[in-house]
């Protein structure tokens, strides 16, 4: 039995991903990169902004022929659109190619859905909401030198645009020690990197105190750094509203954590911010950057930026761009702003024509590729350590600390290895340079 799986979105995506392919394994299943030799086809969808959502209806469409091709073809829909409340409705209208839906809250019921779906069950949907978190799931990972560890599930900030409290439910955090004790196994197995997943995780363990069990992120920084073997601790995404001072504390000091902060600002203006519901606003954000600058002068930091938010004015988004040329990221995502449905600001007045979007976003793109250059090219002559994990054609490529793209020459057998690469030329997206040794 084959399995064809793709994955849309983002980490928490991907982490799912490997758990869905650890349980497939458990069934027997092999996986396969070719829709016509799969007798499964999974997608693991994202529902962020639209365009995630109509990339996976055109693809379902180019399905049909396969499950004509062969009837007892199962085809399941996983992930955020599967957990959204009327998806069933609207799947079973428009792609009655798919068996089964599968919301984010239960995974671990996939392989009931595909022994039902090929028991001729028809068209079945999971979209219950559960606070239960079930632990050691199996797991296949693509890279044995790194790996994803969730932290947290959910979040609980409701910022008036994001769909994802709804289709990811409310924040939950593993207790501390099963996330020890998984970061532990994966070090174990020769992962020499991890990373910390949530979609806060300056929130972990805030539901409980930050007693017992749980902590404070900080103090699971503290305790994952002992872990002897491991080199390189990464972490994703951070909140500026929740970032505690002795976090920053605890990465100036620590010798693993990696010196990289992904704050997500979304916009530069005091009352889009208000607007958005990010409870900060820009004076808060940019005390905070300096605050962390200071005590991690080394620090790269990375944003993500939404255009054409409901309301936004010219003067907002001269704002942003102001924003970004104070903070000098070392890079951002920049979306347009993408209305979701049973979120409140799909429901606001103003919003903003998709060509004035487009616009804008250039206008966004075109500030912070500068900046990204200039970032890139302050590190021309630095030594950076660099995570080799790809090779292709006679050249690696890794993560540096500051999780540029860094490319170099090197051999095959090189990945997996930390390399010391003094870098020779900067470009607006990647780095490039030559490996002095491993180190
Ligand atoms: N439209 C556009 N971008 C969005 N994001 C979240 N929701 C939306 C939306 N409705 C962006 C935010 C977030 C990133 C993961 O996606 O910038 O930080
Ligand atoms: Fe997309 Fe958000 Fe779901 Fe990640 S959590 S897959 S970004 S909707």
């Amino acid at each position: 039995m084959r399995v064809f799986l793709t994955t849309y979105g983002c980490q928490a995506n991907e982490r799912d991903s490997e758990t869905i392919l650890g349980l497939l394994a458990q069934m027997g299943y092999e996986k396969t990169n070719e829709e016509s030799k799969a007798d499964l086809i999974l997608l693991n969808t994202c529902s962020i902004r639209d365009k995630a959502e109509q990339k996976v209806f055109s693809y379902l469409g180019t399905l049909k022929q396969y499950k004509k091709a062969k009837p007892d073809l199962v085809i399941g829909l996983c992930g955020c659109m599967a957990q959204e409340t009327d998806m069933g409705d609207l799947i079973r209208q428009r792609a009655p190619q798919v068996d089964f839906i599968l919301g984010t809250h239960r995974l671990h019921r996939l392989p009931e859905m595909i022994r039902n779906a090929l028991g001729g069950a028809g068209f079945q949907a999971d979209q219950e909401e559960t606070t239960e978190i079930v632990e050691a799931l199996p797991s296949v990972r693509p890279y044995r030198f790194k790996a994803l560890i969730n932290i947290t599930f959910g979040c609980d900030h409701f910022c008036s645009y994001c769909i994802v409290p709804y289709v990811r439910g409310r924040e939950r955090s593993r207790r501390m020690e099963d996330i020890l004790a998984e970061s532990r196994l994966r070090v174990e197995e020769g992962a020499k990197e991890l990373q910390f997943l949530g979609q806060n995780v300056n929130a972990y363990g805030k539901a409980q105190g930050h007693a017992g069990p749980y902590g404070s992120f900080a103090d699971l920084l503290v305790q994952a750094e002992k872990i002897d073997g491991l080199e390189r601790i990464r972490f994703l995404t951070s909140h500026p509203r929740d970032f505690a001072e002795d976090l920053i504390q605890v990465i100036a000091e620590s010798r693993k954590v990696a010196r990289h902060i992904h704050l997500p600002v979304q916009s530069g203006s005091n009352r889009i911010l208000r607007s958005m519901n990010r409870g900060y606003d820009r004076e808060t954000y940019l005390a905070l950057t300096e605050g962390i600058r200071r005590q991690i002068p080394d620090v790269t930091l990375t944003t993500d930026i939404i255009v054409g938010f409901p309301g936004e004015s010219d003067e907002d988004l001269q704002d942003t761009l102001d924003l970004l040329n104070q903070v000098g990221f070392g890079s951002a995502f920049t979306f347009m702003y993408s209305p979701r449905k049973g979120t409140p600001a799909a429901k606001m007045d103003k919003q903003i024509p998709l060509q004035e979007k487009r616009k804008r976003l250039q206008a966004v793109m075109e500030v912070q590729q500068a900046n990204n250059l200039r970032v890139h090219q302050s590190l021309i002559g630095k030594e950076l350590r660099v995570l080799a994990e790809n090779w292709e054609d006679g050249l690696l490529s890794g993560r540096a600390e500051g999780n540029q793209l860094t490319y170099f020459a090197g051999e095959a057998g090189e990945t997996g290895k930390f390399h010391q690469v003094r870098i020779t030329k900067a470009r607006i997206w990647t780095l490039e340079g030559e490996s002095c040794g491993h180190g």
